[in-house]
């Protein structure tokens, strides 16, 4: 390559280089100049019309609803899926949603909770008035988190399972949950000796979810590898017994003292076969 070639290569290099700066520029002013032209100063950015146009804009379109999932009452059903925030308590299974979030505490007394069926407990907060116990319930209140500790709770689930509660109790509900067949996990799967995963899938949806789906009380989460591998070394049948016993913060069969030893023992090896 001549001297003349890299001289007039350079030329032509700087050159190229300098329409791209003055390109750059250009863009900047003109993104500045159409950002502008958006922004229209009569609109105030804290529009209160705005804002709420924007809500509703980015509201979510669909939920699932995980209240029925298979082993707390509505055995077999497809998942419920709502368009649009469900009214009252239109649809919402109180007793499932209540099995699946809230017993773990509820029905135990578990973190000081007012147990469903002491009436002296409940009473002062029922005169509060529904409205009330579910804004509590969504918000949390004390030692209880929002929404029990499962986000994926509607509204209409959360005051449901308040009157399902009330009703438990005694107190009155005026609601119209309707009445799901009680959903008892299937004890004694009179199969084989191996355990039952899928009795034992519906045993965890209604007994063990509250705290190991979601980590409620320290309690190691289903599918949580680390949290499950030291515990799983132990062996299926000391787990078993831990779960039967109660160990820490783990009520004795999470709570559940209806459930047998199968059940439990179906539950664990459920947890397992997904958590290893
Ligand atoms: C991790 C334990 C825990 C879980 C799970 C839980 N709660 Fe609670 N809940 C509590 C405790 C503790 C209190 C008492 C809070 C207080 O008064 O300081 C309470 C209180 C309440 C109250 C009374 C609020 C008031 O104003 O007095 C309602 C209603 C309630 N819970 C509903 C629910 C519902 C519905 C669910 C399931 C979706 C649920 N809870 C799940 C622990 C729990
Ligand atoms: C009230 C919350 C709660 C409920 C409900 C619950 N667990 Fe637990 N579970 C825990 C906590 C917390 C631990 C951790 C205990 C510890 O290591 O001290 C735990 C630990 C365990 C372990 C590991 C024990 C070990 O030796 O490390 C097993 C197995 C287990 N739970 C099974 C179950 C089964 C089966 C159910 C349902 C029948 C259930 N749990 C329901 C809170 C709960």
């Amino acid at each position: 390559m001549s001297e003349q070639q890299d001289r007039t290569f350079m030329a032509t290099f700087v050159t190229v280089l300098g329409i791209l700066v003055v390109l750059a520029i250009a863009l900047i002013f003109l993104a500045r100049y159409v950002q502008h032209l958006a922004e229209p100063g009569e609109v105030p950015a804290n529009d209160p019309l705005l804002a709420k146009r924007k809500a509703e804009l980015l509201a979510p379109v669909g939920r699932v609803e995980v209240a029925s999932a298979p082993g707390t009452g509505a055995e077999g059903a497809p998942p419920q899926t709502a368009a649009a925030p469900v009214p009252a308590t239109g649809g919402a299974d109180g007793k499932a949603v209540y099995q699946s979030s809230c017993f773990a505490c509820h029905g135990t007394g578990a973190a000081g909770a007012p147990k469903v069926g002491d009436r002296a407990a409940w009473e002062p907060r029922a005169a509060q008035g529904i409205d009330t116990l579910v804004q509590h319930a969504i918000q949390g209140k004390g030692a209880m988190p929002p929404k029990g500790g499962n986000m994926a709770l509607g509204e209409a689930e959360i005051r449901a399972a308040i009157e399902h509660m009330l009703r438990e109790t005694g107190l009155a509900a005026g609601g119209t949950a309707k009445a799901a067949p009680a959903p008892k996990p299937a004890p004694a799967a009179a199969a084989g000796e191996g355990p039952d995963l899928a009795a034992g899938e519906r045993v965890y949806q209604s007994a063990c979810f509250a705290c190991h789906g979601t980590g409620a009380a320290g309690a190691p989460r289903l599918g949580d590898r680390a949290a499950w591998k030291d515990r799983i070394a132990q062996g299926i049948d000391t787990l078993v017994q831990h779960a039967i016993q109660g160990k820490g913060a783990m009520p004795p069969k999470g709570g559940r003292a209806d459930l047998d030893e199968r059940a439990v023992r179906d539950a664990v090896a459920y947890m397992v076969s997904k958590s290893r």
